[in-house]
């Protein structure tokens, strides 16, 4: 992915994850937040093409915490602004923040001082994160969706994460597609706002992948 697929990218995530918190504080902020997963080293952002033109893509990390890190060093300053700028267009959303998100967010967010001095000891044992994959409809069937999942899960071996994993709607999600790529349910989690995600993971245990020549 490069940054002229952003605006692809933004589109099609306000099409089929309108509801996620990032995608009510509107594109701006979806702009940016998009954009840390092309420079981070622990992120991978992948675009599909047909004629030239996107029709898919996939985002996820491949070490989270890492890219947090990644993102609130580079990215930190801008990305408040937009949220901010998104929230103050939106009080009901930014009261919705204070009361369900601010003390999680925070916990997460603010720099952990054991995670800072921990020497990089590479992925191993890490769990990586599926984050968001769309296929535009008129692409779909064709086995793109598949092969943007393949990718990831081949550069989490390669860089030898132990599993992948992935939340998606238990209602009218993508469940049975995962099911029949042979990922496994883990159980249920609810948002702040009562939707519920099911949890799936893929164990990674066979090691790097070999290179195809
Ligand atoms: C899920 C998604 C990425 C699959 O993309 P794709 O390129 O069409 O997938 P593939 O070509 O690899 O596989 C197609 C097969 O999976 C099935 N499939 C696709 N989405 C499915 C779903 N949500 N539930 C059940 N089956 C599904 C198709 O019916 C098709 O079955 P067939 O081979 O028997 O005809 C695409 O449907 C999509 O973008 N959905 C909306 C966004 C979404 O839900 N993303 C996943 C959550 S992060």
């Amino acid at each position: 992915m490069d940054p002229d697929d952003i605006p692809f990218v933004v589109a099609e995530h306000l099409r089929y994850f309108p509801d996620s918190f990032f995608a009510r504080l509107g594109p701006k902020f979806l702009t940016a937040y998009n954009g840390t997963y092309l420079t981070g080293p622990d992120a991978r952002a992948y675009i599909a093409e047909m004629g030239g033109q996107p029709v898919g893509f996939l985002i996820g990390a491949t070490d989270p915490a890492a890219h947090r890190r990644h993102v609130l060093r580079d990215y930190g300053r801008g990305l408040l602004f937009r949220a901010l700028g998104g929230l103050c267009l939106r009080p009901r959303l930014a009261l919705h923040f204070l009361r369900t998100r601010l003390v999680r967010y925070g916990r997460k967010l603010i720099p952990n001082r054991a995670a800072r001095q921990t020497p990089a000891v590479g992925h191993s044992g890490v769990t990586a994160v599926l984050d968001y994959v769309v296929v535009a409809e008129h692409a779909r069937c064709r086995g793109i969706g598949a092969r943007l999942i393949a990718r990831f899960v081949k550069d989490a071996t390669d860089v030898g994460c132990a599993r992948v994993t992935l939340v998606t709607a238990a209602e009218g999600g993508a469940g049975p597609y995962y099911d029949r790529l042979g990922w496994r349910r883990q159980g249920e989690i609810r948002t702040p706002e009562g939707r519920r995600l099911l949890t799936y993971d893929l164990p990674l245990n066979d090691g790097p992948t070999p290179e195809r020549h």
